[in-house]
């Protein structure tokens, strides 16, 4: 099953990644957890992505492309993905197409989550994160069992950098001009699913399953 997440930022697609994950047993890819491990380890696209990342903008698609058709042909790709942050603009959207015709792929579901701006910059405040994972929290929505440590390895949670107001409503200002009108790009295909994500997590959970049942 190859799935495509697209939302806003702090839209819940990291937070419902994980839980599909799971659920289906296919992996993640999230340009946006890949990317961090490469600024964290220094290589050169990290060295190239950083400031992109910390102002809130979008790293250059030839980047990321290249990242994506290096990411895909692994071996744990075979039996499906969930892609959570990519593609994020048209280019990358015709590019993802050109690599899954060569890779003889299709997308089988595209699932939209919808959630008010207001709610975004509630949520962003409140996030935590264990870096390491791309593993998700919020102080108050999904509390981690112990305050501010990773469920699974106890290590300290961090608040991403990211994360300030002035980047998140510079971040949703890209989502809305530049990577929503994707949507009109799948639905052409008949494979979009809208889901409300203002909803509670195991609710949105339950309904992105429910829309994966056809597939
Ligand atoms: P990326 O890491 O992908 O950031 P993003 O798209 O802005 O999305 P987020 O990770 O911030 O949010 P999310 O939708 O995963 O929500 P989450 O589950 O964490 O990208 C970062 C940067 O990398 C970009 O700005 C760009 O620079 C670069 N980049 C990445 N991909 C790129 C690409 N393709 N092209 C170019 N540049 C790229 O949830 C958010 C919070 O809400 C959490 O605290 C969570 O616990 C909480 N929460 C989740 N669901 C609910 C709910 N239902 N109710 C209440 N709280 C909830
Ligand atoms: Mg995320």
């Amino acid at each position: 099953m190859k799935i495509l997440l697209l939302g806003p930022p702090g839209g819940g697609k990291g937070t419902q990644a994980k839980l599909l994950v799971k659920k289906l047993n296919i992996p993640q890819i999230s340009t946006g957890d890949i990317l961090r491990e490469h600024v964290k380890k220094q290589t050169d696209l990290g060295k190239k992505a950083k400031n992109y990342m910390e102002n809130g903008e979008l790293v250059p698609d030839k980047l990321i492309l290249q990242m994506m058709g290096q990411r895909l042909l692994a071996e744990d790709c075979l039996k499906g993905y969930i892609l959570d942050g990519f593609p994020r603009t048209t280019p990358q959207a015709i590019g993802l197409e050109d690599l899954l015709t060569s890779l003889e792929q299709t997308l089988d579901k595209v699932i939209v989550l919808d959630v008010p701006d207001n709610d975004i910059v509630d949520r962003m405040g409140g996030r935590r994160v264990h870096l390491a994972s791309g593993r998700v929290y919020h102080i108050k929505f999904n509390p981690p069992k112990k305050e501010g440590l990773d469920d699974i390895t106890n290590e300290k949670l961090a608040i991403r950098k990211d994360d300030q107001k002035d980047t998140v409503l510079k971040r949703l200002g890209i989502y809305h001009s530049t990577t929503k009108p994707l949507i009109n790009f799948y639905q052409d295909k008949n494979i979009v699913e809208d889901i409300d994500g203002s909803d509670e997590i195991n609710v949105i959970n339950k309904n992105i399953i429910k829309s994966l049942a056809n597939v």
